[in-house]
């Protein structure tokens, strides 16, 4: 059967298109390009099919035998209603206002330097070698070395396993590298690491976005010697080897025997299966838990099991020291001294989402995970099991009533430490049994419970309390405020009444919505109802001087109006404390030093007309930032809103005289809202920000928790996003699709009068 013409020529277009359009991995090819190369198909085809006569005649016949034939009538109507329709929608698709942030691409392994000027020298990078694995007999002592220089500096972004996903790495954009993916570190000679690891973000070329990179300059932080020693760890945890041009060059030690455990990950590439980790096979001796324990546990939780790992000193909540064996999450009664084995399998497998302790269950097989179990507990030479547990009962069905009793129950047993609106800004500094500060739970965001947000888990927790924390057990009838077991439910329907939804995942644009009327900066204002907010996950800055790894703010959450006059921005966020220096409450619940509360949004000065933009981090030398900074002041100073000037870290100056940023911040119930608005022009373009509708413009915030230490370097930050100013929605929306439809319709109308005229004459 021969395929008719027509149909063979469209069936060449959509594949082509298909194939352009389907990714190959990270790649995506730019929208401008498959236009491109779609044209020259069509062209093609066109070309090829009408060569001759009769070529062209056949490819047209089916057409015109659609539009004369007049037993083809019936078929005629429908494709004369179905193609204006279509040409309709795709038109209205091309104008109605789009909120689809651009894309950016960028090449992941750019062609390093032939050389690179690092700690002051220059380094041929086509013939660096790591120079310490020359030293085949301290090899591993290196790798040791490594791991702990690992674990203080870079597994909250590149992740406790490896794989990318530390307990920041949600913030950043690009994401950080995933070292157990066979397409990083295992296709680099170990001189690009060096590179990469040493000049960081700011390093790589313009093909790679260096301005979008969260990778720290680690020269600022680490010696030489520090960087070839975490290159050898990252290698030896993954099993891999760096790619070496020339095979004598390896100066890798002999294959290392095979290690008892460990070796979960499916992912490793064929040849290089049993390539283990060597530094941990010398104890061959040690039980596989053992051997799994300080390959996979100890960096945190320690060798001896005391909670004091080389990272414990960057976390909060602290890893657990297993020689008290007080354990927090357990679904035993509030009188069972331990968990239940199953608890403990739990927490390894899921891990505890808000803290720093990772799930398992992808890299530990089950019985693996029961062995750790009786290894942790053997720290504290506890043999016992417990098996009895809360029983949970069948509940009471949420409903406007119960809510209600819940919340009078709540106010009264629970707002002393969770606050009124269980935000956790409890009223007092509260501290678990080995003397950390800890913080009552904010109840409204599901994603930072420990044990999950299902109404079983929290009448749990109610029931049975958390050990070792102050959260009491209401179910124990020593606790003069217990509640009964429907008591307890109720409280836990108004919980689950409370709880927000998960920060939009992808939610990467300010709707910046046109207002009608005066623009208000009261940040209680009934004008914001009408626009829409976006919340964006903020993690610490730890990527240049001075760090801050303990944060205690999660998210912000943005809304935008404008109107002819003014842009303005509504700031929300959860933070337990109202920062006052100077204030008796506020120095009480205060930890490390009491600064004022603040947040700031940044604006590249210009709005960049390609991909290149600021640094992310203040900008840089080429390209500087606005930075609008509200602070809430102390007893004794008023707060309020300055303007910052800024052209990389550390180099910000003060405008005196601003530019008229005006706005304010309330504080209620764990909550600040603050309001800042400008003019959207000024007088100057060449130093301020000028907003434009219909036009993406890069935006970033950060918030300073002032009870936390925050202040200055040390805050929680985004990388950039984008803000929209929506341009109002004009007739044209509608207008012209109806139009378009109306010329596609006459145009359909004009063909077949002429197809039928000529086949009649
Ligand atoms: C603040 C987060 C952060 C920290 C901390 C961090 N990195 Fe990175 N790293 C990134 C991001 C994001 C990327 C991916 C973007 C890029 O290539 O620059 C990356 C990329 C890399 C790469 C490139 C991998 C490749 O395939 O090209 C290496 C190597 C690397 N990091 C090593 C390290 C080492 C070693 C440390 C600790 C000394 C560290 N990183 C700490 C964020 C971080
Ligand atoms: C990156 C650091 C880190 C690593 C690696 C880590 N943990 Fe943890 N772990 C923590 C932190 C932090 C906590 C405390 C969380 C809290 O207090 O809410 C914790 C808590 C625990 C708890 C106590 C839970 C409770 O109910 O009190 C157990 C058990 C545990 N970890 C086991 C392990 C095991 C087993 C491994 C290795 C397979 C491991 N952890 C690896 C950070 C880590
Ligand atoms: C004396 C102070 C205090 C009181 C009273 C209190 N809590 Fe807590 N609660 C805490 C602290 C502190 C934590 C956090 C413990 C930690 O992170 O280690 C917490 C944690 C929680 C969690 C988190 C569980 C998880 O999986 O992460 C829930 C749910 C909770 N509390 C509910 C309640 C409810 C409901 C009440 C009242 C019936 C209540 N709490 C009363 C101090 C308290």
């Amino acid at each position: 059967m021969r395929i008719p013409r027509l149909l063979l020529a469209v069936i060449i277009v959509i594949g082509g298109y298909l194939i352009l359009k389907i990714p190959s991995g990270h790649y995506l090819i730019p929208a401008s390009v498959i236009r491109l190369y779609m044209f020259f198909i069509i062209v093609g085809v066109i070309l090829v099919m009408t060569f001759s006569d009769s070529s062209a005649k056949e490819m047209a016949s089916p057409i015109v035998s659609l539009l004369g034939d007049p037993d083809r009538k019936r078929l005629r109507w429908v494709v004369f209603i179905i193609l204006p329709l279509f040409a309709g929608y795709l038109t209205y698709n091309k104008v109605r206002p789009s909120f689809d942030a651009p894309v950016e691409l960028r090449t992941v392994h750019p062609a390093p330097p032939s050389s690179a000027k690092v700690y002051d020298k220059s380094y041929n990078l086509l013939t660096l070698e790591n120079p310490l694995r020359k030293d085949a007999a301290n090899f591993s002592q290196y790798v040791r070395e490594g791991g702990e220089i690992y674990f203080k500096n870079c597994f909250y972004c590149h992740g406790d396993k490896l794989n990318g996903r530390g307990h920041y790495a949600h913030g950043f954009n690009p994401l950080p590298a995933n070292f157990q993916d066979v397409g990083t570190i295992a296709q680099l000679q170990e001189s690009f690491v060096f590179w990469r690891v040493t000049t960081g973000g700011p390093g790589l070329p313009k093909e790679a976005t260096p301005w979008l990179s969260a990778m720290p300059i680690w020269q600022h932080f680490l010696s030489e010697e520090e960087v070839w020693k975490v290159s050898m760890f990252i290698y030896d945890y993954t099993g891999r080897v760096p790619r070496v041009m020339k095979e004598e060059a390896s100066v890798n030690p002999p294959p290392p025997p095979l290690m008892g455990g460990g070796e979960g990950e499916g992912e490793k590439g064929e040849g290089e299966k049993n390539m283990l980790s060597i530094a941990y096979a010398e104890d061959k001796a040690a039980s596989g838990a053992k051997a799994i324990y300080d390959k996979r546990c100890a960096w945190c939780h320690g060798w001896e099991g005391a909670g004091d790992g080389p990272a414990a000193e960057f976390l909060n909540p602290r890893p657990r020291d297993f020689t008290a064996a007080v354990y927090k999450y357990k679904s035993s009664p509030y009188d069972a001294p331990f968990p239940t084995d199953e608890d403990l399998i739990r927490t390894i497998s899921d891990g505890l989402p808000g803290t720093s302790m990772p799930a398992w269950n992808d890299l530990l097989s089950d019985k693996e995970i029961r062995d750790l179990v009786t290894y942790i507990k053997g720290f504290a030479g506890v043999e016992e099991k417990i098996s009895a547990q809360v029983k949970v009962g069948k509940g009471v069905s949420s409903s406007e009533d119960s809510i209600r009793k819940g919340k009078e129950l709540f106010i009264d047993r629970c707002s002393e430490c969770h606050g009124e609106e269980a935000r956790g800004d409890a009223a007092k500094a509260l501290r678990t049994d080995w003397g950390d500060r800890v913080w009552p739970r904010d109840l409204t965001k599901p994603w930072t419970l420990r044990r999950g947000s299902e109404p079983q888990e929290i009448y749990t927790r109610i029931s049975t309390g958390i050990p070792g924390t102050p959260m009491p057990s209401f179910a124990d009838p020593e606790n003069k405020k217990g509640l009964s077991e429907e008591e307890r439910w109720h409280v836990v329907n108004y919980v689950k009444s409370l709880q927000k939804e998960t920060p939009r995942e992808g939610g990467s644009v300010v709707k910046m919505i046109k207002a009608a009327g005066e623009i208000s900066d009261d940040p209680m204002n009934a004008q914001w109802e009408k626009a829409e907010s976006v919340t964006f996950p903020v993690v610490p800055q730890i990527i240049a001087k001075e760090r801050h790894f303990t944060p205690t703010i999660t998210d912000i959450s943005v809304k935008a109006l404008y109107n002819e006059k003014e842009a303005a921005f509504l700031l929300e966020w959860d933070d337990r404390t109202k920062s006052m220096p100077g204030d008796a409450k506020a120095m009480e619940l205060s930890e490390g030093g009491l600064y004022p509360d603040g947040v700031a949004i940044q604006w590249p000065v210009k709005i960049p007309e390609g991909m290149e933009k600021p640094y992310f981090g203040h900008g840089d030398g080429g390209h500087s930032v606005n930075i609008w900074h509200w602070s809430s002041g102390t007893t004794t100073s008023e707060g309020g809103i300055r303007l910052l000037d800024a052209t990389g870290l550390g180099k910000s100056t003060p405008r005196d005289g601003g530019v008229g940023i005006k706005g304010g911040g309330i504080y209620r119930n764990g909550q600040w809202r603050v309001v800042m608005k400008r003019s959207l022009k000024t007088e100057d373009a060449e130093k301020d920000v000028q907003f434009e509708a219909g036009r993406f413009i890069p935006v970033a915030f950060a918030a300073w928790d002032g009870s936390n230490g925050e202040t200055g370097s040390k805050h929680v930050l985004t990388t950039w996003y984008w803000a929209y100013p929506m341009p109002p929605a004009g007739g044209g929306v509608f207008t012209t699709p109806v139009i378009v439809m109306a010329l596609v319709f006459g145009g359909e109308m004009l063909l077949a009068r002429q197809v039928q005229r000529n086949s009649k004459g």
